[in-house]
């Protein structure tokens, strides 16, 4: 079988198979000369008439399920593949969405900068510090004079909820100690970063952690339900109008986890509104808050 060594390449080869004229390579500026041929590829099945147990199917998931094999997601949904996470394709598309992620991290810390979201830059579950070292880099990078905190047990994830998280979790998973993160995230000598140890459930009613007062962004890390939703009882009263609050392992399932905690939350916070950003690769599920005003519908930011 052939290697398909570019965009176009696989393009033209795709576009053969169809029996359609190859791109204009004028249209694909990568394409290099002499690209691998198409006749080197085995030819696809044909798919012919109207069949494919589709008959009588009414909804549009069911009918990509019967002839794809798997239900493609809604229109909206900006990419769908049919290769496995972890295959080089799979891979390959993790570091891109991330990168489109990072940047979309930046956008919205400038975001916050330029329409003067007040607060903090906080992360309840740090592990070894990577998201705060990131929030480091971005403030200095912007500008952005404000305080990078990270809440955590250094002792690993507390014990999962029997029925509200999955199997999967494990006390004491993700353990760092505060000696190993404080060192790498420098915290010697970057006065912005400050750790505040603990398992939320004390050290949320530590005078530091009392202290903490508006915060403009949120990252919820820690996995597990009942923490998720002491960070989240936390948040209420410190989330400013227009704050970023990201649940990292949002399940997509209201049983269990960080969604879990958030819809349990949700109902009761009615002084706020939530505005969905983005939901990125791993889980990142990216929230605005507004702070809710009857008098006006929906708050906006400038870039
Ligand atoms: C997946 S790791 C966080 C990864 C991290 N955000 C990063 O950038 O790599 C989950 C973290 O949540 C912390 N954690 C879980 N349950 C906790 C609790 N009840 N109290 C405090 N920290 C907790 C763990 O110690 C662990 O560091």
């Amino acid at each position: 079988m052939g290697v398909l060594t570019s965009t176009a390449a696989l393009f033209n080869a795709i576009a053969s198979r169809l029996g359609r004229p190859p791109a204009r390579r004028d249209a694909i500026a990568d394409d290099p000369p002499d690209a691998v041929p198409a006749e080197a590829d085995p030819p696809i099945p044909r798919i012919t008439g109207s069949g494919h147990g589709t008959a009588g199917i009414a909804r549009y998931d069911q009918w990509t399920e019967a002839v794809f094999g798997q239900k493609i997601p809604i229109p909206g949904v900006l990419f769908a593949a049919s290769f496995a996470g972890d295959s080089v394709w799979g891979q390959k598309t993790h570091e891109a969405l991330l990168n489109v992620e990072l940047a979309y991290v930046e956008h919205l810390c400038r975001q916050l900068k330029n329409n003067d979201v007040p607060g903090a830059l906080v992360e309840f579950g740090v592990f070894e510090g990577w998201w705060i070292n990131h929030f480091y880099e971005v403030c200095e990078k912007l500008g952005l004079d404000r305080p990078v905190i990270g809440y955590d047990s250094f002792q690993g994830l507390s014990s999962p909820h029997p029925v509200h998280d999955d199997a999967f979790w494990q006390a004491g998973q993700y353990a760092a100690s505060l000696d190993a993160v404080s060192r790498n995230v420098k915290l010697a000598e970057r006065r912005r970063i400050k750790l505040i140890p603990g398992f939320f459930s004390d050290s949320l009613r530590t005078p530091d952690a009392v202290a903490v007062g508006e915060i403009a962004y949120a990252r919820i890390d820690c996995d597990i339900y009942e923490p998720a939703l002491d960070c989240l009882r936390y948040l209420g009263p410190r989330l400013a109008d227009g704050a970023v609050l990201v649940l990292d392992d949002w399940p997509h399932r209201l049983e269990v986890g960080e969604a879990r905690a958030f819809h349990d939350w949700a109902s009761t916070v009615p002084h706020l509104r939530f505005e969905f950003l983005f939901f990125g690769t791993w889980g990142h599920f990216y929230t605005r808050v507004w702070h809710h005003d009857p008098a006006s519908p929906g708050g906006t930011l400038t870039p």
